[in-house]
């Protein structure tokens, strides 16, 4: 039957892009005669699931019967733009990110994560706020509380952001990944998220993106560098260059983690040299003594 063939073509295709994605392959050039060959036979049912995905090159496995449709497809963030549109008024903001919240709180995109996850942890801060921090995604701490950066590198996070004269409660704080990495069959420590589950997440960090539409992101270690610009990069080369993310400007930096393992001045006054980019981004005023931080004295 022409739709058993169909079917069996595009669970090829499916299979097929699958391991691609697996080796890393994030697009590929997809011949207009394969795409009219993957379209539909007249009469069948009507695709179910975001078709729209598609224009990736990526068919949505929601789209193949043989996979639960609450799996959605990832999307290839090099090929996409968020369109920031104009800006809420202040007073939606709060309904939309609550609406948000609420359907972070029921996802099962990644089902090992719904399975393990304590708490989703979706952000905390001011909607309005002018910074957003963006972590990997939460540790143990933060699972068991339901807030992000709540353990020690949060505490040190914390400390950075009193430095700069601010709280916790003037920022907003996310992480790309919502649900803590799960690590079974293991007791302690935490695990670094996949480039599958951070770029599966991403949607979620850039609808409050879009909501919060913050002047500046700071993105905290190289991990939620690479969750937000979808390749992977060495800190130490880009941290204190401005990037884009979509039309917000980037300050790549270290991770507050890796100031608690290694704990040399000159790495903390590299942190805290991107922070005043940061301050001198958005106008915070900076006194002198701020300036000196973390310089040897003379
Ligand atoms: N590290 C992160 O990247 N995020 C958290 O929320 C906590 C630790
Ligand atoms: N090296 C890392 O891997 N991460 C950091 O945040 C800093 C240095």
């Amino acid at each position: 039957m022409a739709t058993d063939a169909y079917r069996q073509l595009l669970e090829a295709t499916v299979q097929h892009l699958e391991s691609l994605r697996e080796q890393g392959v994030r697009s590929v050039t997809v011949q207009p005669e394969t795409l009219k060959a993957l379209r539909p036979p007249v009469g069948s049912a009507p695709p179910r699931g975001p078709a729209e995905r598609s224009a990736s090159g990526f068919p949505p496995p929601s789209q193949v019967a043989s996979k639960p449709a609450a799996v959605a497809p990832p999307i290839p963030t090099a090929t996409r733009r968020l369109d920031l549109g104009s800006p809420l008024p202040p007073d939606a903001k709060k309904a939309a990110l609550e609406e948000l919240h609420a359907r972070a709180l029921d996802c099962i995109r990644c089902p090992h994560l719904a399975a393990s996850r304590n708490h989703v942890v979706f952000g905390v801060g001011d909607l309005h706020a002018q910074i957003l921090f963006v972590g990997e995604a939460p540790g143990a701490d933060e699972d068991a509380e339901g807030e992000p950066f709540v353990g020690r590198a949060g505490e040190l996070l914390t400390r950075i952001l009193q430095a700069m004269g601010l709280t916790r409660d003037t920022v907003y704080i996310a992480n790309v990944l919502k649900c803590r990495p799960d690590t079974p069959g293991q007791q302690v420590g935490n695990r670094k998220p996949t480039t599958e589950e951070m770029h599966t997440c991403l949607p979620y960090l850039e609808e409050q993106i879009r909501i919060i539409r913050p002047k500046v992101m700071v993105a905290l270690g190289g991990t939620a560098i690479e969750g937000l610009i979808g390749r992977s990069v060495q800190v130490t080369r880009i941290r204190g260059q401005w990037l884009q993310f979509h039309d917000i400007p980037l300050m790549p930096t270290y991770h507050p983690a890796y100031l608690l393992r290694n704990e040399a001045i000159s790495e903390k006054r590299k942190v805290w040299e991107d922070m005043l980019a940061v301050m001198e981004r958005i106008g915070l005023p900076i006194s002198e003594k701020q300036r000196r931080f973390f310089t040897k004295p003379a």
